[in-house]
C-alpha cells in the first residue's frame, strides 16, 4: 500500500537572501522527498518563509520598503533559487498569504475559546534577531540571549498568553519519549530550558503591527513562532482542504536546525496538544555549517550563497557536497576549497571517469551496444557483490538520515568498479578474449546504473544524465542489447583558479545584494552589534572634552574630509574629520560639540589629525553629539 509521508523545513526568514546554511536544510528536505517517494510513497513537501515579525519590520524599512514589498523581492530570489537547486516543494508557503492568516487566526480563536489564552500583563526580556522573550534566569548573566549572545532589552507589555504550563508534564513526557534526534538534545530541553518550570507564553506584541492580527482584539498581532509554526498546519491544508489534511498529518518529519529545536519540541507540540491533533512523528535537529570555523553573517561579510556555486559547478554539485561533506547531526566546517577538492576527486576523477570510459568502451568494442553477459571469472562475481552490498548499506543509511555514510557506500561501488577496469583491462581483452570483455562491460554498465539508481535521490540531473547516454528513463530499463550514447563528460575538471572563481563572484553578488536591497552594512549596524563589556576604568582612559569649532577648512588633498580647528578650553586643536558629505561649512562652524582628544595623532592625506569628533549615524545620515546647553567649552565629560 502507498504510504502518505510528510517532510517539512522551517521557514526561513527572508531578512536577506537565503545562504549555504538555509539551502542545506532544504536540499535535505528535498532529496528525503525523492527518496522516499522512489519508496513508493505519496510525499508532501513543505517550505516556505517566515514574513512577519520585527526583524523583517526593520530590515525593510532600511531599505526604504514596506515589509512586504521586501518580502516579495527575497520571496522571488528564495524560488529561483529553489528551482535551480531542483528543489521540488508541493507548498511554498508564505506567512503573509491569505490562507496562512486565516489558518493563524482560527487556531489563535479556537485556543481563546476553550480557555487556553488569556490576556495579562507581561514583562520580560526580549531578543529582536531571534524574536523570542526570556526570563531573567534564562539570559546569560540575567542579560544576554542565550541562543544569539546579543544583549536583551527589558520590555513590559500587554499581552495575550498560552497556558502552555497546563501542558507542561505531557510535553516533557513527549519529549522523554518521542523520536527526537539526536537524543541528547531531549536533556538538554528537560535539564536546561524546561528546568524551572514553563511559564505560560506570550503569545501577542502589541509594540509592532507588522503581524497577523489577533481576531478578537486587533490590536495585537501574533507572536511571530506561533504564527510560524502553524505554517506547518495550514501548509498542507488544516481547517481548509480536510481530504490533503487528514492524509499527511500527524508530519513525519521535520528537519530543524539545532537553534530552534526549542520551538519544535515544547511550544510546538504544546499547541497541536491544545489543538487536540496529533504529534509530529520525527523531529531532527541537524548541525550548523560554519565559515572559517564561524557563524556566517552579513556583518562580517562571510555569507556564502549558493548560485555561485550553481552557476560554475552545478546544482547537483552543491547537493552532492553538502550532504556527502558533514554529518547531519553535527556542525562542519565549510570552505570553497573543500567543494572543488571533492568535485575534482570524486565527481570528475571517480564517477565521470568511470562513466566516460565504461561508455568509450561500449562505443569502441560493441558499436555502442550494451553486450551480454559472456565468459565470466571469479572477480567479475566480486561487482555484483560490491553492488548488493553498497545497495543494502546505501538503504539503510538514508533510511537513517546519515547521508555522509550512504553516498560514501555509492562511492565506493564506483571506485571498485574503476579498479575493475584497471584489473581486467579491457583494451587487452579487446585482442585476447572478446567473451570476457562482453561480461566487463555489462557489469561495469549495471554498477553504474545501480549506482545512479541509488544518487537518483542526491543528484537527479546527473542520474537523468546517465540514464539518457544509456537510453533508459529508470534503472528497471537497463538490460543488454541497449544502444548508448557516451556524448559529453558529465563533469569537466576545475581548474586550480576554481575556488577564488567561485569566492569572487560570491562576493560580487554579496556587494550587488547589499546596494539592491539597500542595506549594506553601515557604520550604525556596527555600532549597535553590541561590544564586549569594559571596566569603568577602560572607559575613563578616554579623555572627553567639549570643543568649540572655531575653523572649517575644506582638505585640499580628500574631497570628503573637513580640517577643523576646535578650541577645547584654551587650546586650539587641528582635527581632520569625514564630515564633508554630511554638513556645510557654515553648518559646523562655532558649533560647540563632543570630542575625543586623547586618541593617537594620524596623518590623514598630509594633515596631521589630533582627536576625533563624536558623531552618530543612522541609515548613512549623521547627526553631532552636541551638550544641551552653550558655553560648555573645554568642560570635561563625565
Ligand atoms: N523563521 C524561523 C523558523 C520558523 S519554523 C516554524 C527561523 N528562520 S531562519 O531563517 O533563521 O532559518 C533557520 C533555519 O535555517 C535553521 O533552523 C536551519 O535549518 C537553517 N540554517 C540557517 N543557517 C544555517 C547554517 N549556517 N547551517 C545550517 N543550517 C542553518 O529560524
Amino acid at each position: 500500500m502507498r504510504e502518505s509521508y510528510y517532510v517539512t523545513t522551517p521557514i526561513y526568514y527572508p531578512s536577506g537572501n537565503l545562504h549555504i546554511g538555509h539551502t542545506y536544510t532544504t536540499i535535505v528536505a528535498d532529496v528525503i522527498k525523492r527518496f522516499k517517494k522512489l519508496e513508493g510513497n505519496d510525499v508532501f513537501f513543505v517550505t516556505g518563509t517566515d514574513e512577519h515579525g520585527q526583524k523583517i519590520a526593520e530590515a525593510a524599512k532600511k531599505s526604504g520598503l514596506a515589509p512586504i514589498e521586501f518580502t516579495d523581492r527575497i520571496v522571488e530570489t528564495t524560488k529561483k533559487l529553489w528551482d535551480s537547486l531542483n528543489i521540488e516543494y508541493d507548498r511554498f508557503e508564505r506567512t503573509t498569504s491569505k490562507t496562512h492568516e486565516e489558518t493563524v487566526q482560527k487556531v489563535v480563536e479556537k485556543l481563546y475559546e476553550q480557555g487556553d489564552i488569556y490576556k495579562a500583563k507581561y514583562e520580560g526580556l526580549y531578543c529582536v534577531p531571534c524574536e523570542a522573550y526570556f526570563t531573567e534566569s534564562q539570559a546569560i548573566d540575567g542579560h544576554i540571549c542565550p541562543d544569539c549572545h546579543r544583549e536583551l532589552q527589558k520590555r513590559e507589555e500587554e499581552s495575550y498568553f498560552f497556558k502552555i504550563s497546563k501542558y507542561q508534564d505531557r510535553i516533557i513526557d513527549y519529549i522523554k519519549t518521542a523520536d527526537i534526534e539526536p537524543a541528547y538534545i531531549k536533556d538538554e530541553i528537560i535539564n536546561g530550558f524546561l528546568k524551572d518550570g514553563l511559564q505560560d507564553l506570550s503569545i501577542s506584541r502589541t509594540a509592532i503591527d507588522w503581524g497577523i492580527k489577533v481576531p478578537f482584539d486587533e490590536k495585537h498581532v501574533v507572536y511571530v513562532w506561533v504564527d510560524a509554526l502553524i505554517c506547518y498546519l495550514s501548509g498542507i491544508g488544516y481547517l481548509r482542504d480536510e481530504e490533503l489534511f487528514n492524509k499527511f498529518w500527524p508530519c513525519d518529519l521535520h528537519l530543524v536546525g539545532r537553534e530552534i529545536v526549542r520551538f519544535h519540541i515544547v511550544i510546538w507540540p504544546a499547541i497541536l496538544m491544545a489543538l487536540g491533533l496529533e504529534l509530529p512523528k520525527k523531529v531532527f535537529a541537524h548541525g550548523w555549517i560554519l565559515f572559517d570555523n564561524d557563524k556566517m553573517s552579513k556583518s562580517k561579510g562571510n555569507v556564502y550563497y549558493p548560485e555561485p556555486i550553481i552557476e560554475t559547478l552545478g546544482a547537483d554539485t552543491l547537493r552532492y557536497f553538502i550532504l556527502r561533506e558533514f554529518s547531519f547531526g553535527s556542525d562542519g566546517n565549510f570552505t570553497i576549497d573543500k567543494l572543488v577538492q571533492r568535485y575534482n576527486s570524486d565527481l570528475v576523477n571517480d564517477l565521470g571517469n568511470l562513466v566516460s570510459r565504461t561508455l568509450a568502451m561500449v562505443e569502441k568494442y560493441f558499436d555502442g551496444i550494451v553486450p551480454e553477459i559472456g565468459k565470466a571469472e571469479a572477480l567479475d562475481g566480486e561487482i555484483d557483490a560490491e553492488i548488493e552490498r553498497a545497495k543494502e548499506a546505501f538503504y539503510a543509511e538514508m533510511n537513517d538520515l546519515k547521508f555522509n555514510f550512504a553516498l560514501e557506500d555509492v562511492f565506493k561501488l564506483i571506485r571498485r568498479s574503476n579498479r575493475y577496469i584497471d584489473e581486467t583491462e579491457p583494451w587487452n581483452l579487446a585482442k585476447s578474449d572478446t567473451e570476457r570483455l562482453k561480461t566487463v562491460l555489462y557489469k561495469l554498465s549495471l554498477a553504474i546504473v545501480e549506482a545512479a539508481k541509488m544518487l537518483e535521490p542526491i543528484m537527479p540531473a546527473t542520474t537523468e544524465k546517465i540514464y539518457e547516454k544509456y537510453n533508459i528513463k529508470n534503472s528497471f530499463e537497463f538490460k543488454s542489447g541497449l544502444k548508448v550514447n557516451k556524448g559529453e563528460n558529465l563533469f569537466n575538471r576545475a581548474d586550480s583558479d576554481m575556488t577564488e572563481k567561485i569566492s569572487q563572484i560570491n562576493k560580487e553578488l554579496f556587494e550587488r545584494r547589499q546596494k539592491e536591497i539597500g542595506n549594506a552594512p553601515k557604520t550604525s549596524e556596527k555600532v549597535l552589534e553590541k561590544k564586549a563589556e569594559i571596566e569603568f576604568a577602560d572607559f575613563d582612559k578616554c579623555d572627553l572634552r567639549v570643543g568649540k569649532i572655531i575653523e572649517v577648512k575644506p582638505h585640499e588633498n580628500a574631497n570628503k574630509l573637513y580640517v577643523l580647528k576646535v578650541d577645547i578650553g584654551g587650546e586650539i586643536r587641528t582635527i581632520v574629520s569625514a564630515l564633508r558629505e554630511h554638513f556645510k561649512e557654515e553648518e559646523l562652524l562655532n558649533k560647540e560639540v563632543v570630542m575625543i582628544i586623547n586618541i593617537k595623532p594620524v596623518n590623514l592625506r598630509g594633515v596631521q589629525s589630533n582627536g576625533m569628533v563624536l558623531a552618530a549615524e543612522k541609515n548613512g545620515k549623521l547627526t553631532l553629539l552636541k551638550p544641551w546647553d552653550e558655553g560648555f567649552t573645554g568642560a570635561g565629560i563625565r
